[in-house]
């Protein structure tokens, strides 16, 4: 257990007599004390329940129930260049594998979920966009709640984030847009800190009069097309995960609790309220054998356990599609017939060129090179400075499907409005590959294509009523005619943007496969056998309208036909945002905790807005599954303690 010095802690430490007042961080469930309750439990510690939590904790007593294991310490975590190292099959990955997926050529892939403190923002690649305007826009028309327009959405974008300087203290000038930006938010974004060999290249595309690579300052002004620079959570050089803004400066300060190890195997049905199923109770456990544990909220209960992990816990729940269910011995309490439906994820593609670097190091020199791997490391654990800082492309494209071509003849543009991205490049300065090892000699260049706007759904399905085993994970990658389609535009895009002139004696040519595809039945074939993922699970439990009976949730992400239960993470996008996910998420999030605080106070208002004052008052208890204790509540006790410490 680890218990943060402050006064919150002093006070419990102060007299035996009293429980102990909130704000500690247990290893094991077995470790919570036997005489506490929280107003709210949320489940998973990502992007979507690390923001509920510490902002709900602020005025409420709040338990955060983390699967995975903590952050503390994780030098790939905290390391921006080692990003690639975190996942797939390492201790902080749930170790997933989707099925075989019919558009890559039956393919089964790794794919990569944080399980630690932090969740996978622990893992990402740290890429932070807000989406487009459209993006939000869709999603106040698909929910008839205007509350999601991206006009309302400002000064939740603002609230979450707030500009740092980078690691090589570069100007943010013509960078970064700082007018429409936030200052004072938990989650630090900023520029990499770290000019590769490739950067001024390709921002001298950018100048050549073509309107399809043009220059974009700032990719979250709501427009997101062209290139420009990335923006990425990191402070200081280092990684800046939901664990590191929204959870550990908290603890001590906020009434949030957090247990790790301690993974959900169940929402409790604790009963009906005017006909329809409340969960205010969750149960736990930290492995398949181990004992398991319940806690019950007194006003909600919040998923935030990914869009894997929600729809999964939800179906264990009874929560679903019914005859589904059935199948693996679970009786419907609540016939949801789109849990875990729609699933969307990004297809990925990486396009490698060879390039003559004329002496200049670039990442393949540093992947073939332990010696300069450890004076980078050096370099980065000395200063937080060099190469090491950064854990993703400096500068990032986004780009629509040239108008006259003949993709959307036959189906509708899937984007969310005509300045919304229908794919993006990521460009690497080195050699990247999902299906071939790295030649050991030569230098590259791979320019990533991801497809933005899927058409293409997939779905989330249990493979038994045990907690503990995988669910059946298929993202649906390129399972459609016209994302094959898409994705081959893609890489045509590719192609125009490697003749600039500025690439004019660096690229030296096109790389293996993508230099034998040439037909579009050869591209089809390449992009089939080459693409993989960049991770972005979305959608498995879709937000739609209040009469609307093709979505899991409400606008006000509260689960339908159930009481006491919101979902808060990617998994409410009723579409995959057409961008890097994370700060939907984020500015969800922010949003859903507003949501949240305003219908607990058209109920009754908090006993304190003083979180030290009202983790001490709250009243404490805990349920077991057996015996549920509540203990005696002292309130001359915990003033006498306040008299003594003031
Ligand atoms: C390799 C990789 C690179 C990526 N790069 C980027 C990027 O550059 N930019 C970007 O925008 N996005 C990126 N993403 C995606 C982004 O990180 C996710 O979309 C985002 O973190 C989702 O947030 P979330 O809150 O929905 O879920 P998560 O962050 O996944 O959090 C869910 C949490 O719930 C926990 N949990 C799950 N089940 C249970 C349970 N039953 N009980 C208790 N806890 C549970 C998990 O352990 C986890 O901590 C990347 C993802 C990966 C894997
Ligand atoms: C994932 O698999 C690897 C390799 O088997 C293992 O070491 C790791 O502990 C697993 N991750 C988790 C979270 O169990
Ligand atoms: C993928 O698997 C399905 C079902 O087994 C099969 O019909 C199909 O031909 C396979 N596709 C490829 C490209 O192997
Ligand atoms: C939202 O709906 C309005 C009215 O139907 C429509 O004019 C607008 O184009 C829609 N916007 C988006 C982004 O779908
Ligand atoms: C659209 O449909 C027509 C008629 O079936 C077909 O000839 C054409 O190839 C299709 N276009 C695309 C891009 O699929
Ligand atoms: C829901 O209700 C509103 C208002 O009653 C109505 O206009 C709308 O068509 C209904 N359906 C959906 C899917 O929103």
């Amino acid at each position: 257990m680890r218990l943060r010095t402050s006064s919150v802690a002093a006070l419990a430490c102060l007299t035996s007599a009293l429980p102990r007042a909130l704000s500690e961080v247990f290893d094991d469930p077995s470790q919570l004390p036997d005489d506490r309750t929280y107003d709210y439990v949320v489940i998973g510690s990502g992007a979507g329940g690390g923001t509920v939590a510490s902002r709900l904790s602020a005025s409420y007593n709040v338990l955060l129930l983390e699967a995975g294991i903590s952050d503390e310490g994780q030098m790939d975590l905290m390391i921006p260049a080692r990003d690639i190292f975190t996942g797939p099959g390492t201790k902080y990955d749930w170790n997933f594998t989707t099925v075989a997926q019919p558009g890559l050529n039956n393919r089964s892939i790794a794919y990569i979920r944080g399980k630690v403190l932090g969740g996978t923002t622990n893992l990402n690649y740290m890429c932070f966009n807000r989406a487009p305007k459209g993006d939000w826009d869709s999603l106040a028309n698909i929910t008839g709640d205007q509350g999601w327009s991206w006009d309302e959405m400002q000064d939740y974008m603002k609230r979450v984030e707030r500009i740092t300087d980078p690691a090589d203290g570069r100007s943010l000038d013509g960078r970064i847009d700082l007018d429409i930006h936030g200052n004072s938010g938990p989650l630090s974004l900023t520029l990499n800190g770290w000019e590769d060999n490739i950067e001024s290249l390709i921002v001298k595309s950018t100048t050549e009069q073509s309107e399809e690579f043009k220059y974009n300052e700032d990719h979250n002004s709501g427009y997101m097309l062209g290139l420009g620079y990335t923006q990425s959570t990191l402070l200081h050089g280092a990684r800046d995960s939901s664990a590191t803004s929204q959870i550990w400066p908290y603890v001590g300060d906020h009434s949030l609790d957090v247990i790790l190890n301690a993974q959900a195997t169940k929402l409790i049905n604790t009963g009906t309220e005017g006909g329809i199923p409340a969960f205010r109770g969750v149960e736990f456990a930290r492995s398949s054998q181990s004992t398991r544990y319940t806690v019950k909220a007194r006003k909600e209960v919040i998923v935030s356990a990914g869009a894997v992990g929600s729809p999964q816990l939800l179906l264990l729940s009874g929560i679903g599609p019914a005859a589904e269910l059935q199948q693996v011995g679970i009786t419907a309490i609540v016939d949801s017939p789109h849990v875990g439906k729609n699933f969307q994820d990004h297809p990925l593609l990486s396009n490698s060129f060879s390039v003559d670097t004329k002496g200049a190091m670039n990442n393949d020199d540093i992947m073939r090179d332990p010696a300069l791997q450890a004076k980078f490391f050096q370099e980065w654990a000395a200063s937080r400075t060099g190469p090491f800082t950064v854990g993703s492309p400096n500068i990032l494209g986004f780009f629509r499907v040239p108008k006259d071509s003949d993709v959307f003849q036959n189906a509708t543009d899937p984007t969310s409005g005509p300045d919304s991205p229908h794919f993006e490049f990521l460009p690497f300065s080195g050699f990247v590959s999902f299906v071939e090892p790295p030649p050991t000699t030569g230098h590259y260049m791979s320019v990533l294509t991801a497809l933005l706007a899927p058409v293409s759904r997939g779905s989330l399905v249990l493979k038994s009523n045990n907690p503990f085993d995988k669910p059946i994970i298929d993202p649906g990658l390129l399972n459609t005619e016209v994302d094959r389609h898409v994705m081959r535009e893609a890489v045509k895009s590719v192609r125009r943007w490697a003749m600039s002139a500025a690439w004019d004696g660096y690229i030296l040519g096109e790389y293996g496969d993508l230099a034998a595809a040439q037909t579009d039945a050869e591209i089809e074939a390449y992009v089939r056998s080459h693409t993989a993922t960049v991770h972005h699970a979305s959608s498995s439990l879709a937000m739609g309208s209040w009469n609307s009976t093709n979505a899991v949730l409400n606008p006000d992400l509260t689960v339908k036909n159930t009481k006491g239960l919101r979902v808060v993470d990617l998994s409410a996008a009723p579409f995959v945002p057409q961008a890097h996910p994370l700060g939907t998420v984020y500015i969800i999030a922010e949003r859903a905790a507003d949501l949240i605080k305003n219908d607990a106070l058209k109920l009754q208002p908090p006993l304190h807005s003083e979180p030290i004052l009202s983790s001490a008052l709250g009243r404490l208890a805990r349920l077991t599954t057996s015996q549920p204790i509540l203990s005696p509540f002292n309130i001359q006790g915990v003033l006498d303690a306040v008299a003594r410490i003031v």
